[in-house]
């Protein structure tokens, strides 16, 4: 066993973005007891995406049972965003009894976390960009995302010449994995300009005052480095805030929002912003003034074209049979996004290295692979899809989410209506 952990811990460090072995790896080293190590890692997945969420509850609870609050924290939330119902409640209670005996200040306590305190922004120099031709798909997202950002940054010249206001920042929607922050990412690369992560629940702060000046210091932060592109991820935690602390301490934290993108809008138009969030439905009206947010993008779920372009490129470069046909792995993957794609890909190469590890010297990929492990992924696209449907129906008065609406009414959505949960309390109802 031991030696498997060592083969295991090798193989993560050769290909640290393999979430699938280092899933891999943290089961066995639970298995092992040595929960603390396993922790590190499934909080690593958690940060980059590649933890499955039906993992989430359980990872919560051992996070707790560790004195991991942080962590443990962190699960709630995503379990909620990602529409997970089972468990998040009893797993909250769990972490707000345990939260509420020590005083907030033990969520600092974590050695792990404590590290990464303060890093409010993450910072991508435009070398290590990715660009348009990475996300697969997405067409009209891209075209919307040049012609509001890219064009006015690199042509300011014939905005000028035809008095047309530049400037405004594009708002991304959509479930979670179909590519929002890829893609703001890809928009950095395609200006060549460095690239600011600033996840909004990493701006939260449980001190009065503390989110706001996180928040402030972030874009101050990409003032100093301006030209750059500055990516508000994840602004549903707005709207979470103002629902937890109720009414005005959330309030503030979206005025002080305001406040910087008007900022932003008249001193300096080199800080080209994007947002990103999943719950388009929460976000202030206010956010989508003009000289704000002012365009707002729907990122749907790949489509055949796209799913097929997705696992080619994350195919690219590992060793395959030599007819695997991709269309034909797409076409089993309707509703996929791309975080699943990428998913079922770790797990079919998981199998081969498997086999390659008992013995089998070099195994290529096999569409054999994809068949073993396709009960393991589903399109966890769903469970957005069956709330966007809600308030779909309820909230659509002004036509905002007739994108949504489109897709839902598309041959794909149709072939799958009966996967999609129905969800029966107005959306404006208690959680
Ligand atoms: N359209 C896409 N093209 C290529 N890869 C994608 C695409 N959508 C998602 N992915 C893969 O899934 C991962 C997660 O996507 P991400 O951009 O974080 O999604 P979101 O921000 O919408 O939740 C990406 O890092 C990428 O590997
Ligand atoms: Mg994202």
């Amino acid at each position: 066993m031991t030696d498997r952990l060592e083969g295991l811990r090798a193989a993560v460090e050769l290909s640290p973005d393999n979430a699938g072995l280092r899933l891999v790896l943290a089961e066995a080293l639970e298995d092992e007891g040595l929960v603390p190590e396993a922790l590190d890692h499934l909080g690593r997945l958690l940060d980059h995406g590649g933890l499955p969420d039906e993992r989430l509850v359980a990872t919560g609870h051992l996070a707790l049972a560790h004195g991991r609050l942080q962590l443990a924290a962190r699960c709630v939330d995503s379990a909620r965003r990602a529409g997970v119902a089972e468990g998040v409640a009893p797993l909250q209670q769990a972490l707000e009894a345990e939260l509420s005996e020590g005083g907030v200040r033990r969520l600092a306590h974590d050695p792990l976390e404590e590290a990464a305190a303060g890093a409010t922004t993450r910072v991508v120099g435009p070398e290590e960009h990715a660009t348009f031709a990475d996300v697969g798909g997405l067409e009209g997202v891209k075209e919307a995302i040049h012609r509001t950002i890219v064009l006015p940054f690199q042509r300011p010249d014939l905005y000028e010449r035809y008095g047309r206001r530049a400037g405004g920042g594009v708002l991304l929607y959509g479930p979670p994995g179909c590519g929002k922050t890829l893609l703001a990412r890809a928009t950095a690369g395609e200006c060549g300009l460095p690239f600011l992560n600033v996840r909004v629940e990493d701006v939260l702060d449980p001190w009065i005052g503390g989110s706001e000046r996180n928040l402030h210091d972030a874009f101050t932060d990409a003032r100093d480095r301006a030209p750059c592109v500055l990516f508000l991820d994840e602004l549903d935690a707005l709207a979470y805030a103002r629902r937890k602390q109720g009414g005005s301490a959330g309030r503030s934290l979206v005025d002080q929002m305001l406040q910087e993108l008007d900022a932003i809008g008249s001193d300096n138009r080199n800080v080209l912003v994007l947002g990103a969030t999943n719950a388009p439905w929460d976000i202030d009206d206010a956010l989508k003034r003009p000289g704000r947010f002012d365009r707002v993008v729907f990122v749907p779920p790949p489509d055949q074209p796209a799913r097929e372009r997705i696992l080619s490129m994350q195919l690219a470069d590992k060793p395959l049979e030599a007819d695997l046909d991709v269309a034909a792995l797409a076409g089993r993957a309707e509703l996929f996004s791309g975080a699943d794609l990428r998913h079922w890909v770790e797990r079919a190469i998981d199998v081969a290295i498997d086999e390659a590890l008992r013995g089998g010297g070099d195994v290529p990929v096999t569409r054999e692979h994809f068949a073993r492990t396709a009960d393991q992924v589903r399109p966890t696209t769903l469970d957005w899809l069956g709330t966007a449907r809600n308030y779909v129906e309820f909230a659509n008065e002004s036509g905002r989410f007739d994108d949504v609406l489109e897709f839902l009414g598309g041959n794909e959505a149709k072939r799958w209506r009966s996967r999609i949960p129905k969800r029966r309390r107005h959306p404006d109802g208690p959680e």
